[in-house]
């Protein structure tokens, strides 16, 4: 791992830093390359600009580790209401939720509740909830409570990370279920017992996953595999196995907002589905410091931004 990668990783759990870099004009220009706004009604105005382009999306309200139960409760309040302004507003958007923000610190049924009521609404109204995968002491509470929904609703998801050493383990556990799986390489920082240190074997271990999703008998609704990634080669390499796979229709490709924008329109081009993840709110700090954290060449253009006036 890098020294910058790991600086920047370091960075973002300090509150210190946090609470100086939030007030800079420059961090914040730096920012708004990788969200609308944060407001809902942001996040909803670029949805609506990318499904004029043929990109479904996926909203998702910045926030993480609450300790409190009331603001567990408000942010599943907040994700609610996302639900039925989407519907209002016709959009092909899902929500994705971090399981912290509705509680999995300190009450893992208060967030399972969360999690639940989150479920009823979008049931009904044909939406999509998807489950954010935080650092590895989360994995296990995660797909337990991952479990619990899928058995109740075939409209939920769940992300796994290809750098960590479980993940092969897990996915083969899930499986069964006929699962929603987003795959991404992973954005925390993570001990070498617990997460292969080089990006080879990372890439590596996203493709054979991707093989043995692709590979199984996922008869169930719902069954999807959602290919998180920017990484064209990867890409490349996974569509290029899709034409033997009768699961190729269960595919579809996701990114993250304003970043690789030329490769989210190629894919579409060539009639893949794609889904572009939009993230907003005012709790963007830890978040940005793990999108700079994975290109350290976005860090000069946070500097650029310092001397941009
Ligand atoms: P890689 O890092 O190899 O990048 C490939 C190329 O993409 C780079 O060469 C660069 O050109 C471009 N690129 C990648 N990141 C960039 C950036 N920040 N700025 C500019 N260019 C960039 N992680 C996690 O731990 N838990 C989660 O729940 C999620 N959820 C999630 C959802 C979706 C839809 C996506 C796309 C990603 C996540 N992630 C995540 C983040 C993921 O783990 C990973 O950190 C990033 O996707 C970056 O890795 P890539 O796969 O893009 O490959």
């Amino acid at each position: 791992m890098s020294l910058m990668r790991n600086m920047l990783l370091w960075g973002s759990q300090q509150a210190w830093l946090r609470d100086s870099a939030m007030r800079r004009p420059f961090v914040r220009r730096s920012v708004s390359r990788f969200m609308p706004g944060e407001r809902l009604e942001d996040a909803l105005g670029a949805a609506q600009a990318l499904q004029a382009q043929g990109i479904g999306t996926i909203l998702t309200h910045l926030g993480e580790n609450l300790t409190d139960p009331a603001e567990a409760d408000e942010v599943t309040r907040h994700y609610l209401e996302a639900l039925e302004a989407i519907h209002a507003a016709g959009l092909d958007a899902q929500i994705s939720v971090k399981l912290t923000q509705l509680g999995l610190d300190f009450d893992a049924e208060r967030c399972q509740a969360n999690l639940l009521s989150l479920l009823q609404r979008a049931d009904p109204i044909g939406n999509f909830v998807w489950i954010d995968m935080e650092s590895s002491a989360y994995v296990e509470r995660t797909l337990e409570q991952y479990r619990i929904a899928r058995r109740r609703s075939s409209r939920v998801g769940v992300c796994l990370q290809t750098y960590l050493r479980r993940t092969a383990a897990d996915l083969e556990s899930l499986l069964p279920l006929g699962p929603a799986i987003r795959l991404v390489k992973g954005a925390y920082k993570e001990p070498r017992e617990i997460a292969f240190p080089r990006k080879a074997d990372v890439d590596e271990s996203f493709f054979a996953l991707a093989q043995r999703f692709l590979t199984a008998d996922l008869q169930a609704p719902g069954a999807l595999l959602a290919v998180g990634t920017h990484d064209s080669r990867l890409i490349g390499r996974i569509t290029g196995t899709l034409a033997h796979r009768p699961a190729a229709a269960q595919v579809e490709f996701e990114m993250l907002y304003g970043i690789q924008p030329r490769l989210q329109q190629e894919l579409v081009r060539t009639g893949r589905r794609l889904r572009v993840l939009i993230s907003y709110g005012e709790w963007w700090f830890p978040w940005y410091m793990r999108r700079l954290a994975e290109r350290p060449a976005n860090v000069l253009f946070v500097m650029r931004n310092l001397f941009a006036g």
